[in-house]
C-alpha cells in the first residue's frame, strides 16, 4: 500500500467523533514512529502547521520543538496570537524567532514578486536552519502536508507549469535531512478543520482564511518599504475587522488590502495629502484556480473607506478591485 495514496475505504472526516478517532490513531502512530526522540515543526501560524502542532502536543509534549518565524510580513497580530495559543495556552515548546530586520533589509529594493518570493522562501529556510543548528539531537521533522499538497506535486512532477512559485519548507541542507512525520498528509482542507476544531484550537485560527507563504511581501507591490507595510498592515487589520463585523468572514474565502507603490494627491485638513491607495481584494473560489467577486454592500464599504483613509496615516484613497480570475490572479503579485 503506497503511505501517499489515500485509501478508498477511509471516511470523510465530517464529525467530531469522527476526527476524536482519526486524532487517536495519529497519536498511536507518532509515538510508535518516533519513540523518544524529539521532532522539529516550523509552525507558520497557518491551519496545517497549527494542527500538526496540536496534534503533536497531544502525542508528545515537549519531545516537539516548534519554530515560528516571523518574517516582518505577518498581518497585524499574527505572530502574538502563535505565541499565545501555541506557549501560553498549550504550553508548547516554542522558539520564537523575530526575524523581520532580516527579511526587510534583503527585500530592500527588490521590485520583482518572483524575486521577492524566491528570497523571502530562501531566508526563510536560512532562519529555520540556522535555529536548527542551534538544537540538539532533532532526529525528525514534521509538517503540514495534506493530500491536495500531495496530488499538486504528483501535477508538477507531471510536467504541468505553475503561475506563480509557492513557497513551502523544503530544501533543507544535507547535513540536515531529517525523518518526515506528516500526520495529516491523508486529509483534505475540510477535515484538517475537523480535526482542529477536535483538538480544541480556538475557532479563527481553523478556519483562517487562507495566506499566502510570502505573506504581506506579495500584497506591498514592488520595492517594499517599512512605511508602506505598516500602513498596509493597519488598513488589511480595519478591513478584516469589518468583515468580522458585518458577517462577510464566512460568506467571502479570501479578502485582503493590497498596497501598489504609487502616491495621489488628495486633501486632509484644508492641506494637500499625498498618500498611498488601499485597494481592497474579496474573491470566493473553490480551488484557488478561477475566482469570483463578491458583492459587498456598499455601506460596508464606505465604513471601511472612512476608517482605512481617517485612521492609517500614508493613505488618501481606497479601491475596490472587481476583477475576477481569469484575467487577475488572485493576489496582485
Ligand atoms: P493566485 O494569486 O495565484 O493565488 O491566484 C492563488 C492562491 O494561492 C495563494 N498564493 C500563495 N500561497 N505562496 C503561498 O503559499 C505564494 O507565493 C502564493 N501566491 C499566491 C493566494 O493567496 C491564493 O489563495
Amino acid at each position: 500500500m503506497n503511505p501517499n495514496v489515500r485509501p478508498e475505504t477511509m471516511a470523510r472526516i465530517t464529525t467530531p467523533a469522527l476526527a476524536n478517532a482519526f486524532i487517536e490513531e495519529q497519536i498511536a502512530a507518532v509515538r510508535a514512529q518516533v519513540g523518544d526522540k524529539k521532532v522539529l515543526l516550523a509552525l507558520s501560524g497557518g491551519v496545517d502547521s497549527s494542527v500538526v502542532a496540536a496534534l503533536l502536543i497531544k502525542a508528545i509534549g515537549k519531545q516537539l520543538v516548534c519554530v515560528h518565524v516571523n518574517h516582518g510580513l505577518m498581518r497585524k497580530n499574527e505572530s502574538e496570537n502563535v505565541v499565545e495559543v501555541f506557549q501560553n495556552q498549550l504550553d508548547a515548546n516554542l522558539i520564537y524567532v523575530d526575524a523581520t530586520d532580516r527579511f526587510l533589509d534583503l527585500l530592500a529594493g527588490v521590485s520583482d514578486p518572483e524575486r521577492k518570493r524566491k528570497i523571502i522562501g530562501a531566508e526563510f529556510i536560512n532562519v529555520f536552519v540556522d535555529e536548527a543548528r542551534k538544537l540538539e539531537g532533532i532526529e525528525y521533522l514534521a509538517q503540514g502536508t495534506i493530500y491536495p499538497d500531495i496530488l499538486e506535486s504528483i501535477k508538477q512532477a507531471e510536467g504541468k507549469k505553475a503561475v506563480k512559485s509557492h513557497h513551502n519548507v523544503g530544501g533543507l541542507p544535507e547535513d540536515l535531512k531529517f525523518e518526515l512525520v506528516e500526520p495529516i498528509k491523508l486529509l483534505y482542507k475540510d477535515e484538517v478543520r475537523v480535526v482542529g476544531e477536535a483538538l480544541g484550537l480556538p475557532h479563527a485560527m481553523v478556519y483562517r482564511q487562507p495566506f499566502p507563504g510570502p505573506g504581506l511581501g506579495v500584497r506591498c507591490l514592488g520595492a517594499i518599504t517599512r512605511d508602506r507595510l505598516h500602513a498596509l498592515r493597519e488598513a488589511d487589520a480595519i478591513l478584516r475587522e469589518e468583515f468580522d463585523l458585518n458577517g462577510l468572514a464566512e460568506k467571502v474565502w479570501q479578502y485582503f488590502v493590497v498596497s501598489p507603490d504609487i502616491k495621489s494627491v488628495g486633501v486632509k485638513d484644508d492641506s494637500r495629502y499625498e498618500g498611498w491607495p488601499a485597494i481592497i481584494r474579496a474573491v470566493n473560489t473553490k480551488d484557488a484556480m478561477s475566482a469570483t467577486i463578491e458583492e459587498i454592500p456598499y455601506a460596508v464599504l464606505h465604513k471601511i473607506t472612512a476608517r482605512i483613509t481617517n485612521e492609517v496615516e500614508g493613505i488618501n484613497r481606497v479601491l475596490y478591485d472587481l476583477t475576477p480570475k481569469p484575467t487577475g490572479t488572485i493576489e496582485w503579485e
